[in-house]
């Protein structure tokens, strides 16, 4: 099954990280190994699931991507843009899948996940769930935490105070798992940048 794995990556790389994200395919993935080895997912669902849920940006237009940060952007052009790159990611990664004969009812959990990573709101599935909490991380570690710092313009104590707030936000993560490595990334990011609680 490993080889699969490798072979999604492939297809997909050249979509990858392109809102601007650098890193944010790998960063995740990461995140997602280490999700499964300690909440014990289906890693038929997540590595597929985390490799595939952005690749989507790559069909949306830049300046529609990049109003996601715009502070003076509105809610509802917010969320055409998110909706936009789950609609186009479900797209890709339907071809992706069906080309690689991956099986069909893994493939439609998957598309599940993908359609409405950014806006569904509870989570559906273990599944489901810690592959949005890989995502999340991002916002925690190292690159994601410094590039929010840029596209946001925001000071590092600002993204501390912010992110250190949604760790305990009801529904923001879903595992325990993640919200001890958000807290350990956070930690990290105080050191390095020499930050206040
Ligand atoms: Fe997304
Ligand atoms: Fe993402």
């Amino acid at each position: 099954m490993e080889d699969v794995y490798d072979k999604i990556w492939e297809k997909a790389f050249s979509y990858q990280d392109k809102r601007g994200d650098r890193g944010h395919a790998r960063v995740t993935l990461e995140y997602a190994k280490t999700l499964l080895a300690s909440e014990k997912g289906d890693e038929k669902i997540i590595i597929p699931s985390i490799i595939l849920h952005d690749i989507g940006w790559s069909r949306v237009a830049s300046d529609k991507a990049m109003i996601i940060f715009d502070q003076k952007a509105s809610p509802e052009e917010k969320r055409a843009a998110r909706l936009e790159h789950q609609n186009k990611g479900v797209e890709l990664a339907t071809r992706i899948l069906d080309e690689l004969g991956y099986p069909e009812d893994l493939s439609k959990e998957i598309l599940d996940i993908i359609f409405q990573h950014d806006t569904r709101q509870g989570f559906i599935s273990k599944n489901e769930g810690l592959t949005r909490d890989a995502d999340k991380l991002w916002r925690f570690s190292a690159i994601g935490f410094d590039l929010d710092i840029e596209r946001f313009k925001i000071t590092p104590q600002q993204n501390y105070v912010r992110m250190d707030k949604r760790i305990a936000e009801p529904g923001f993560f879903f595992s325990a798992s993640a919200k001890q490595i958000a807290r350990t990334e956070l930690e990290k990011r105080k050191q390095e940048y020499s930050l206040n609680n």
